[in-house]
């Protein structure tokens, strides 16, 4: 991986996580060591009644809180929604934006998700915009194309390695235990980043794309080694701090 991308291994919590969960965040820290800091960023997506509590109990651990959505507007009449101001105030310094469980449980769609990214650089937020094809997809042999098209829509204007990382996870990978071949997920990471040159030019080669759907610590280093992926978005086993920590350690 290119000097100029450390890293990435970010969890996303989903509905998932209680107050008691702060014991696994702390262990977690407990664990980031200086080996480990040296090599990868970690990033922890709790659900939102926990972020401000979380952020309080990691300062100083160099772990990051992210936010798993945000409404595009700052602020109004959105019962239930959040903004990314409120994530950012809350101690969040990330927030995940155009998931495929958002995009499928509430209809998000690509233009929705370039709103929610714009609002999070807004606030300050780096957005963790999600990509991905749906089994069908991807035997149909679209997959390539339909993500293409995802990101092409999804990610605005004025991305930068700094404000941008992408996530991509395949619709079928999420929570099944399957994964894509290593050479699928090249291919894939490599359109990504093709897709991505062609509206930033170089600033392509400093953003981070990573590899999400079925991240375990037995996979992780055969998938976080692969070319042009520059870290993971874990879900089930990023709950349990001995779990996320071996799979970080992929890096270690
Ligand atoms: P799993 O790691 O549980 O498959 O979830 C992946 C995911 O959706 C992360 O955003």
């Amino acid at each position: 991986m290119p000097a100029a991308r450390r890293p990435l291994v970010a969890g996303n919590w989903k509905m998932n996580g209680m107050k008691h969960s702060g014991a696994e965040l702390i262990a977690m820290a407990d664990g980031y060591d200086a080996a480990l800091k040296d090599k990868a960023d970690l990033l922890i997506c709790p659900p939102a009644t926990l972020v401000a509590l979380l952020a309080a109990e990691t300062t100083g651990s160099g772990i990051a809180i992210g936010g798993q959505d945000c409404h595009a507007k700052a602020s109004g009449a959105h019962t239930g929604d959040l903004s990314a101001e409120m994530l950012k105030d809350a101690g969040a310094s990330f927030v995940i934006v155009g998931h495929s469980e958002r995009r499928t449980d509430h209809c998000e769609s690509d233009a929705v998700v370039r709103a929610k990214a714009e609002a999070a650089w807004r606030a300050g937020l780096t957005a963790v915009v999600c990509v991905g094809e749906t089994r069908q997809e991807r035997e149909g042999g679209s997959a390539l194309a339909v993500v293409a098209a995802q990101v092409r829509g999804s990610v605005p204007a004025g991305a930068s390695g700094a404000n941008l990382v992408v996530a991509y996870e395949p619709v079928w990978a999420i929570g099944t235990g399957l994964v894509p071949t290593v050479g699928d997920v090249e291919e894939m990471h490599g359109e990504i980043r093709k897709v991505l040159a062609e509206a930033l030019g170089e600033e392509a080669g400093k953003v981070r794309i990573l590899y999400g759907g079925s991240v375990k610590p037995d996979n992780a280093p055969t998938l976080l080694k692969a070319a042009d992926v520059d870290g993971a978005l874990v879900g089930g086993a990023s709950l349990k701090a001995s779990d996320f920590l071996a799979i970080a350690k992929a890096y270690a």
